[in-house]
């Protein structure tokens, strides 16, 4: 029986984590860097917050890849993007979408404004996507003693808006396209997990709502509704997603896994 430090053990892995620029992705890349994965962080744009947070991790261990996930002529590309840069993969990290903050016109509006071309690049970038670069990537990560994909929900994939949180207008609620995106991602996430068994897993992690500037009226009446009485910090991502990508869950398939301080469970 292997040690339970050997079961967490990423060295030799490689990871593909897309929105890997992004907040909760830099951060899920890194935990598998410091587990001593490999990692590719794809994003269409190049943030700081990579830099910041890799200052321990060996340059020979983390690469950014530059792609816009909306053009499809790129995305038929990954399988040979990802053996030029990381040359296999073991892990994939569906992570990049359309956000509640994104400044999109007819995105996060009331429900008569919200444009119907949003929604369907919404569904395009949180739904399609994920699913098409897994689709891509199963000759790859079939090449893996270990391979598991993990996507990233959201509470708003599993329940709806409490808009009452939101009537101050400190803050936006996201719009229907984000829950009907991860609502499917969840679904996707249980249809690949047994058309992929037994070889390669797949498991999604949804979260709650991450703290980064928020409003104090906002925060507290999220933490009444939050039984461990706070919103998610960045780190709370990491365990969840070094347990998914490692063998420490190797009999785990399928699951959609709450990270979200018990909001969802009354
Ligand atoms: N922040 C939260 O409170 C929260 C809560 C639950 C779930 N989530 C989920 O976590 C994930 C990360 O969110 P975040 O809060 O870190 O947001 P973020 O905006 O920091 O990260 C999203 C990343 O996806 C990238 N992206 C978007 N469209 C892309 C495209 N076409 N091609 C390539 N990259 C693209 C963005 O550039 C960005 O870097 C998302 O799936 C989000 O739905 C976030």
């Amino acid at each position: 029986m292997r040690t339970i430090s050997e079961l967490f053990n990423l060295s030799g892995r490689s990871a593909l984590i897309t929105g890997g620029s992004g907040h909760l992705g830099s951060t899920i890349g890194l935990a598998l860097a410091e587990c001593g994965a490999k990692v590719g962080l794809l994003d269409k744009v190049d943030t700081e917050l990579v830099d910041k947070k890799f200052t321990n991790i060996n340059k020979e261990n983390y690469q950014k890849i530059k792609m816009d996930l909306s053009d499809k002529q790129e995305v038929s590309r990954i399988s040979e993007v990802v053996k030029d840069t990381l040359g296999s993969l073991d892990i994939l990290v569906n992570c990049a979408a359309m956000v509640g903050t994104d400044e999109v016109k007819g995105w996060v509006d009331p429900v008569e404004s919200q444009s119907e071309e949003v929604w369907r690049d919404a569904l395009e970038i949180n739904l399609t996507v994920p699913f098409v670069i897994t689709k891509h990537l199963i000759s790859v990560l079939n090449e893996s003693s270990s391979p598991s994909v993990i996507n990233i929900g959201s509470i708003y994939g599993v329940l709806g808006p409490d808009w009452s949180l939101y009537s101050s207008g400190d803050i936006k609620g996201t719009p229907a396209a984000y829950a009907a995106s991860k609502g499917g991602l969840m679904q996707l996430t249980r249809w690949l997990a047994t058309s992929l068994a037994p070889t390669i897993r797949v498991n999604a992690i949804v979260p709650g709502g991450v703290e980064r500037n928020t409003p104090v009226r906002f925060k507290k009446e999220y933490e009444k509704k939050t039984p461990l009485k706070r919103l998610a910090k960045e780190e709370d991502i990491k365990g969840i997603s070094v347990f998914l990508a490692s063998d420490a869950s190797s009999y785990i398939t399928g699951q959609c896994i709450m990270v979200d301080g018990g909001w969802s469970v009354w």
